[in-house]
Formats: structure tokens, C-alpha cells, sequence
């Protein structure tokens, strides 16, 4: 029986949608067989600098370390705060003690930028595809979506312009992924950045401006990014995390926007969590101070760029002529297009038998306007590993078209 039916749940209870992203986790859990994992954006575990973790982690939170597990400030940990504030001069993210809010991950900025700047039937602009997490909290706060095209140069602006013109009506914000976009791996282009801040400077929009794997550039020029290009302007609300960069299992992220908006920013959290994690602030806070960041980038980018080799490579011997993929220049994802359609979604219970793991294409649309895609994370696994993965979903997919 639905709650529903026997309990007074309230209207934007029917709004939460969960995201088939985040219940992959234990439903792989749960598998008892060998799988490749394509299916989470989780760094590779072997490039979880565990051990640097551990042996700061002794004099960061270990024996006598007993303030790190009272409350922190609801802002965040001073320490913390100052080395991030540290590491970011001279980066396109640069910023100061005033803008920055430590979070607990990406998603409580998300979700802190939907509870201070959506009401209920809010115009709130997605890229299609986009995150799937993005999206349900925007709907969690109940607001209306629009979804906006995504092609190789990131969200397609001018389309934007001409959906929100037909809409009669003008956003309140707009979800924006502009860096290795989580599905699709495009980048938005400098011009395009430019134009969508224009135009949400003529509406009146916020953007939120979600960046979790600018540093993870493998190929290619940097692009500036939205924070850097809006200078200063308070329209522009900043999301960020360590989950990518250094772990997700730690849940510290953090928000830059303008000063003036902290203070609400301190109320709202403090009705949400008080303060996130103490003692993963402090542990950051000496993984920062101590230089150890830059190095272990260094190292992933190299590997991530090798991976999303291996995974091209893969698909080019088993898909070509029958599917297209993304290129991107960093980040996590590949996105691909299989042509002739194919039903991706009920792939995914063949492929899981077959032992490899993905997410279908409709996870990363309201409206389900992608059946026939796929997104593919290359960062979790080896290419060895990879070659294999793409070997068993070339093997799901025979199955399917002769079931
Ligand atoms: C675009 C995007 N935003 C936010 C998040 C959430 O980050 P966190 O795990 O720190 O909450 C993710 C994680 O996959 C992401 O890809």
C-alpha cells in the first residue's frame, strides 16, 4: 500500500524521485557475481589516497584531537575554510573567506541554492541530459522544469533563449553543469558561458553554477568558469565537493556565493544539519594545508585519460557503425548514442546478469527523453578492466535482440 493512503504525507512528498544513480549502489551491492562498474561516479578506488589520509588522518582526528568531533561552525571549519581558500588563489575558482560555506558534498549545495531561490512552480532550467540528482532537487522543492538541449560545446543557449520565450514566462534559475557535464562529458563553450550569463542577468535568474570536475582536465585549454567569468555578480551561486577530487564517502563540498547571502545560507543549514562532518573538515584541512592535493590531480588526470582512452577504444572495436560516443576533456562520463535505437533500460537487467553496470540514458531526463543512451563512468575502472566491461555489454546486447 502507498504511504499515501494511510499517512498525511505532504504535497511535495509525490515530487521526491529518487535517482537510479544512487540506488545502483546497493543494488550492485547486493550482486554476488563478478561486475564491471560503469554505473557510479566514483573516483577509482585505488586513487582514494587512502593512505595519506590515514597517517594525517592520526594527528587530524586521532587520540587527544578531541575538538574535531565537538560541533564545527555551521560556515564550516576554520581550518578548513583557510586552506581552501589557499588552494583556490590563482584558480578559476579564487575566492574568499566571505563567499565560501562548507557543505556536506555537492548535494547539500544543490540543495541549499533550490531551498533558498525555488517556490513551488518556479520555471527552473535543466540541461537535457543532465544530473539526475540536479534535477529531483529542483523537484523536490516542486519546481516546474524546462529542459534545455545539451550538444558538444555544453548547454545550447540560444535554444534556451527561444524555450524561454514560448514558456511566456522567465526562469527562476538555471541548473547549469558546465564542465565535463555529468551525463554527457561536454564542456560549455567561453561564448556560451558569456551569453548565459547575460541572460540571466536580463531575467533576473540565478544560476547555479555546478562545477564538480573542472580540476579533473585531462585534454584541452581550460575554459574560465562561471564563478570566474560572473565576477562577483550575486547571481552566480557556486556548487563544489571533494567527492571527486578526493573521495565522495567523505561528504564535504562547499558553496561560493556573495557574502550578503551567507547569513541565510547559516540559517538554512542550521534547520538542515547544523554543521557538516567535523572530522572530515579537520582531515581535509591537513590534506589541503599539507600540499597533498595538487600532487594526487596530478595523478588522476593522467590516469583518467588513459581510461577514457581504453573505453573509446573499446567501444570503437565493438559499437562502430551501431553507436556514437561523447569525446570529453575531462571528468568521469561518456555518453553514448546507440543507432539503430536500442531500449537501454531494458539492457540493464541483461547486462547486469552479463556482469557489467551502467545507467540508462532516461535517468538523466524528467521527460525520459533519452531511451536510447547510455552513460558510462571510465574513471572507477582499470583500462584492462574496461576492454572487459565493454566486451559483456556487446554480449547484453546480442542477448537482448535475440530475446
Ligand atoms: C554534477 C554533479 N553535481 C553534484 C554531485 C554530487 O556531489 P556529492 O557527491 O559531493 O554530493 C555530483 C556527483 O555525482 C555530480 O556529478
Amino acid at each position: 500500500m502507498h504511504p499515501s493512503a494511510v499517512l498525511p504525507l505532504a504535497s511535495r512528498a509525490s515530487d521526491l524521485v529518487g535517482s537510479v544513480i544512487d540506488s545502483s549502489t546497493s543494488l550492485l551491492a547486493s550482486q554476488t557475481h563478478d561486475i564491471v562498474r560503469f554505473a557510479m561516479g566514483s573516483p577509482a578506488p585505488e586513487a582514494i589516497p587512502t593512505h595519506t589520509l590515514a597517517e594525517i588522518g592520526v594527528e587530524a582526528i586521532g587520540a587527544g584531537a578531541h575538538e574535531a568531533f565537538d560541533y564545527a561552525a555551521t560556515e564550516g571549519d576554520p581550518a578548513l575554510r583557510e586552506a581552501l581558500v589557499q588552494e583556490l588563489a590563482g584558480t578559476s575558482d579564487e575566492t574568499t573567506l566571505a563567499r565560501l560555506t562548507i557543505t556536506s558534498g555537492g548535494m547539500q549545495g544543490l540543495d541549499l541554492a533550490c531551498k533558498l531561490f525555488v517556490d513551488p512552480g518556479d520555471l527552473v532550467v535543466v540541461e537535457s541530459p543532465t544530473y539526475t540528482n540536479g534535477s529531483a532537487t529542483a523537484r523536490s522543492y516542486q519546481a516546474d522544469l524546462l529542459e534545455v538541449p545539451v550538444d558538444g560545446n555544453g548547454m545550447q543557449v540560444d535554444v534556451l533563449e527561444d524555450l524561454v520565450r514560448r514558456a511566456g514566462r522567465t526562469p527562476k534559475a538555471i541548473y547549469a553543469i558546465p564542465t565535463f557535464q555529468n551525463p554527457s562529458g561536454a564542456t560549455m563553450s567561453l561564448e556560451r558561458r558569456c551569453r548565459l550569463l547575460e541572460l540571466a542577468r536580463s531575467w533576473g535568474s540565478m544560476v547555479i553554477d555546478d562545477d564538480p570536475y573542472s580540476m579533473l582536465r585531462f585534454e584541452g585549454e581550460p575554459v574560465p568558469t562561471l564563478h570566474e567569468l560572473a565576477e562577483g555578480d550575486p547571481l552566480v551561486f557556486s556548487v563544489r565537493t571533494f567527492s571527486k577530487i578526493v573521495a565522495p564517502g567523505l561528504r564535504v563540498g562547499w558553496v561560493d556565493t556573495a557574502p550578503e547571502l551567507q547569513p541565510l545560507l547559516i540559517n538554512a543549514k542550521q534547520a538542515m544539519d547544523t554543521c557538516t562532518n567535523h572530522p572530515m573538515q579537520r582531515l581535509l584541512a591537513r590534506f589541503l594545508s599539507g600540499g597533498h592535493l595538487d600532487a594526487h590531480l596530478e595523478t588522476q588526470r593522467a590516469e583518467y585519460g588513459q581510461r577514457k582512452r581504453a573505453l573509446q577504444q573499446a567501444l570503437a572495436e565493438h559499437f562502430s557503425g551501431r553507436a556514437r560516443w561523447t569525446d570529453p576533456e575531462g571528468g568521469f562520463f561518456l555518453w553514448v548514442t546507440f543507432e539503430p535505437a536500442l531500449d537501454t533500460e531494458a539492457l540493464f537487467p541483461v547486462a547486469l546478469v552479463q556482469g557489467v553496470a551502467f545507467i540508462p540514458g532516461n535517468a538523466f531526463s524528467p521527460s525520459k527523453r533519452f531511451p536510447d543512451a547510455l552513460r558510462l563512468c571510465f574513471a572507477t575502472t582499470p583500462p584492462e578492466r574496461i576492454a572487459e566491461g565493454v566486451r559483456r555489454l556487446a554480449r547484453a546486447i546480442d542477448r537482448l535482440g535475440t530475446a
